[in-house]
């Protein structure tokens, strides 16, 4: 959450700040700004709003070879220009960028008498006015003597106005990267944001110090001592996107889903079988498994529900989907005999992360699903693997959920098979169904048009209800979480069985009903619970690979029959459509919901 891009070198510094937080906005963009060293004084430019809000007021003619750039995603203190970053000390000796939160700013606040020294509510500017407390010509020491004293996570760049050609920098719990090239040196929260393909990429360590000049780059640890870094070397990195003609990203990756999934299998699978050595996990290990556990946020959360469903059924032992904000509070019953699969597009949700930790002092066998393997989450698993949904740029997933569903299914059919779970035949047969799911997410993706007008009746819907039961139950939950974020709609979904106990008092004439039927094991009771709902007025809209019609008046979307443990691929197609079109008829800010980032780090 919130991007951070800072500079050093021989060129103008704006244009190539700006360049980097236009990549890096996906982590937020509700406020944003670039502060550059000029005549030997700091000069700052901010404003409400992302980089695009911010291009205007940039001097882009500035000389200046060196800055900090930051885009927000706010925590403390409303998304104005005040609170946009970078931040001053009180005599402007320091200038700081932040990502991530200050947990103990209050107290911070209240210990050293700081409020009448604040011009913004943020917890950044404490840090900024820290420094300068701790300062004494020394700016490596400074940040050794505050770092200590916050609790949080946090990723800092920084400016001493007495060494402004250096860019010094800090974190905890939150990603930073320095780049160098011949140009001279970056400072980012992510590598995409870093120019070109040809400098030197390194990640900086929790508790790392880093002091970046235009030819040189030295990390220290908090007791000042040199840590030699190694370059990151990268793979498959991949070029900032454009639109590639459609209006909007999320349309964009929707339409990616077949090819996503295709990759993702194509590096999981060949000759037809699954091969998950990356596992490091033999048939014996695979046999003391007692538990699975799925942990994730959001759609990571949906994707670790489907997941469980599969391998529940297939393995027949408890795996469980837990939200990973709650999973420390409800307490863990995690063993060494436990596998937890950590689900994450971005590889940096924090609360994912702090989830992974927990479960990893209980000493269970972590797996990552990550689309970053550059990601926290991805070095700190024992075992990795990548989806290949390429770079996601929509806040809201589609894409990367998909290639998420195919790496669960095939870790639940090839551990169902190493445990003798199922035979050969099963096996095989299953291997064919999920080859063949890239093309019957093309063949959804041909009702396009006809889901389109559902939009139409959805627009003006006061309430939505998904229900679904099974598989589907997890597909009416990302349709329900996919509508509410891009289109500001107000929408539930319920196991379909659970209306009668309370929630179909809410059905009304016309209220739309958005009923999944892809799992052919809950259909015909799926099918009760639409009548029910229509007798009491409902619109009825079907998501369904069966033969089921529905009644004249219903709506009725056919889908490819998909074997009903892998429904979730196909079945939600539909669902993300209607919230794409949904959100384009109300006019919403499809790629950049409000209030939302892609990368949410902090808990
Ligand atoms: C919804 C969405 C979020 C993310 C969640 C987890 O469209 O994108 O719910 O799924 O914030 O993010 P990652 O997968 O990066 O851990």
């Amino acid at each position: 959450m919130c991007g951070i891009m800072g500079y050093t070198g021989v060129e103008p510094a704006v244009p190539i700040i700006y360049s980097g937080l236009k990549k890096l906005e996906y982590r937020g963009y509700d406020s944003s700004g670039i502060g550059i060293v000029e005549s030997g004084k700091v000069e700052l430019f901010k404003t409400e709003g992302g980089p695009d809000n911010l291009k205007s007021r940039l001097p882009f003619k500035s000389s200046s070879a060196v800055g900090l750039g930051h885009t927000r995603w706010a925590t403390h203190g409303a998304a104005n220009e005040i609170n946009a970053h970078p931040h001053t000390s009180p005599q402007k000796l320091f200038m700081i960028v932040h990502n991530g939160i200050i947990e103990n700013c209050s107290e911070l606040k209240l210990r050293y008498h700081l409020d009448s020294e604040l011009k913004s509510e943020t917890d950044t500017e404490v840090i900024a006015c820290l420094l300068e407390r701790e300062y004494s010509g020394d700016v490596k020491e400074a940040i050794t003597r505050v770092m200590p004293q916050l609790t949080g996570s946090y990723a800092l760049g920084i400016i001493c106005i007495d060494f402004p050609d250096t860019l010094f920098c800090a974190k905890k719990s939150s990603p930073l990267f320095v780049c160098t090239d011949e140009r001279g040196a970056y400072l980012a929260s992510d590598i995409a944001a870093f120019p070109g393909d040809t400098g030197k990429i390194y990640r900086l360590g929790d508790g790392e110090i880093g002091i970046i000049k235009k030819d040189s780059f030295k990390v220290f640890d908090i007791d000042g001592c040199r840590i030699r870094k190694t370059e990151i070397r990268l793979r498959d990195t991949e070029e900032y996107e454009d639109k590639g003609g459609y209006e909007h990203y999320m349309l964009k990756e929707i339409y990616e889903q077949p090819s996503a999934v295709e990759k993702t299998l194509d590096s999981i699978m060949s000759d037809g079988k699954i091969k998950l050595g990356c596992l490091r996990m033999n048939r014996e290990r695979i046999k003391s498994l007692t538990r699975i556990e799925l942990i994730g946020c959001g759609s990571a959360y949906h994707a670790g529900l489907a997941g469980a469903y599969a391998l529940q059924k297939l393995l027949k032992i408890p795996a469980r989907a837990y939200i990973a904000s709650e999973y420390k509070s409800m307490g863990s019953v995690a063993d060494e005999n436990t596998l937890a699969i950590i689900i994450s597009q971005s590889g940096e949700t924090a609360d994912t992360l702090a989830a992974m930790k927990e479960v990893k002092s209980r000493n269970a066998k972590i797996v990552s699903v990550v689309n970053n393997r550059y990601s926290t989450i991805a070095q700190e698993s024992d075992s990795v693997i990548i989806t290949r949904a390429g770079r996601e740029i929509s806040v809201a997933t589609t894409k990367a959920f998909s290639a998420q569903l195919a790496v669960l299914y095939c870790i639940a059919v090839r551990l169902a098979y190493s445990a003798g779970r199922i035979d050969r035949e099963r096996y095989r047969a299953l291997c064919a169904e999920l080859l063949s799911l890239p093309e019957k997410s093309r063949q959804t993706l041909e009702k396009n048009e006809a889901i389109e007008k559902i939009a139409q009746i959805l627009k003006d819907a006061e309430y939505t209800c998904f229900i679904g039961r099974a598989a589907d139950y997890c597909t009416a939950m990302e349709g329900a979480l996919k509508l509410k974020e891009v289109s500001y709609s107000h929408c539930e979904a319920y196991a379909a069985g659970e209306l009668k106990h309370g929630t179909i008092s809410l059905i009304e004439n016309g209220t739309p009903v958005i009923a999944v039927c892809a799992d052919s094991s809950a259909l015909s009771k799926t099918v009760s619970n639409i009548k029910e709902c229509k007798s009491r007025g409902a619109k009825i809209i079907c998501i369904t690979d069966s033969d089921y019609d529905g009644d004249a008046d219903d709506i009725v979307i056919k889908i490819p029959d998909t074997e009903d443990l892998f429904s979730v691929s196909a079945a939600v197609i539909p669902l993300q459509l209607i919230a794409y079109h949904t959100a384009k008829k109300k006019g919403c800010g499809i790629d950049k919901p409000k209030n939302l980032a892609k990368s949410v780090t902090v808990e």
